[in-house]
């Protein structure tokens, strides 16, 4: 929002993401700066449409800091003053004076988790954030902070934003090796906590429904195995079977996952918004589930 989609399409989708009933929002003070325009201009786009539409008090923030300075990915900024920093910056982008939910966008595994539930409990008393996630962090740390919180009085991670989608990833080939992906340690502790889920690129960028339609011959390399082939196929049949849209079974997928999973949808067009909103009530059985997940 803001950056490759312009700021009168961005507030086209945002509307009608609104008029659906949708009222929970993803961003990053990272976001986008990769792109040669002004610095956060997710969040401030995010800002300027609540402004004029005078609705914050109606849409859940969900933000995100602490992520490395693009140039250097494998130094992280997890310092209190890189934390916070970042924190008032969103705010100020944002033109609000909470945010809903605050990520931590990387993690740095030589930190005391704890030390860095102390930083962000800080701002939490400070009325600044009302409840705290961490994204892209092992199952290992995420139960560090946890425990930490726990035995501190303290409020821990409400949220946990992973990759995940129903393709299967090959990790050798994902572009950015500090994200991490849903795996069997992670969704154990899901499963064990019931801590949600809110993954990104929930739709595997598209891979599914452009496959259906022809519109893809060769998978990315992040996605490039055999297992994400065979789902391919499950997909396919289970829309036939069911009568239930690529898009839907996608995203029902983890809807339907037994703690709470929020996917987070990336529609680059209205089109690709109200196919993605069309998922929102889907609820696939367990069978249904495992079923995609079978070889062939
Ligand atoms: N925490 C993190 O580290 C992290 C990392 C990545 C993303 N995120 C968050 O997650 C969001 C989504 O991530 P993402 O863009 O990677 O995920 P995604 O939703 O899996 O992929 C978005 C792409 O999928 C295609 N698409 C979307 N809806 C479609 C539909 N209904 N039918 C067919 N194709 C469709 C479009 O591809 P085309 O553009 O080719 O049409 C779109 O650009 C991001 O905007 C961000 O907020 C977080």
């Amino acid at each position: 929002m803001g950056s490759s989609i312009d700021r009168e399409a961005s507030f086209a989708m945002l509307d009608a993401f609104a008029f659906h009933g949708g009222n929970f929002l993803d961003s990053a003070k990272v976001y986008a700066d990769w792109l040669p325009i002004e610095r956060s201009s997710s969040e401030k786009t995010l800002g300027r449409w609540m402004k004029a539409r005078s609705n914050r008090d109606k849409i859940i923030i969900g933000t995100k800091g602490a992520h490395p300075d693009l140039a250097s990915m494998h130094i992280p900024r997890m310092s209190d003053a890189d934390i916070t920093g970042d924190i008032n910056a969103s705010l100020a982008h944002l033109q609000t004076d909470y945010i809903d939910l605050y990520w931590l966008h990387r993690d740095d595994p030589r930190r005391p988790a704890g030390e860095i539930i102390e930083v962000l409990n800080e701002s939490i008393k400070a009325g600044k954030l009302r409840a705290i996630g961490c994204s892209n962090w092992r199952a290992g740390r995420i139960a560090e902070a946890q425990a930490y919180a726990l035995a501190h009085g303290l409020q821990g991670f409400a949220a946990d934003q992973m990759l995940w989608n129903l393709a299967k990833v090959d990790p050798a080939g994902l572009p950015d090796k500090t994200l991490v992906a849903m795996d069997d340690a992670l969704m154990l502790y899901h499963e064990r906590t019931g801590l949600a889920a809110i993954p990104y690129s929930s739709q595997a960028n598209g891979l599914f429904s452009k496959v259906a339609a022809g519109n893809m011959t060769q998978l990315p390399a992040t996605y490039r195995t055999m297992e994400t082939s065979t789902r391919i196929d499950q997909v396919k049949k289970l829309s036939e079977a069911s009568g239930l849209k690529i898009t839907q079974i996608v995203l029902g997928y983890l809807i339907s996952q037994p703690f709470t999973t929020i996917p987070i949808v990336g529609c680059r067009n209205m089109a690709q918004l109200i196919d993605s909103l069309s998922a929102g009530d889907v609820v696939l059985t367990p069978e249904q589930r495992s079923t995609l997940l079978q070889a062939s």
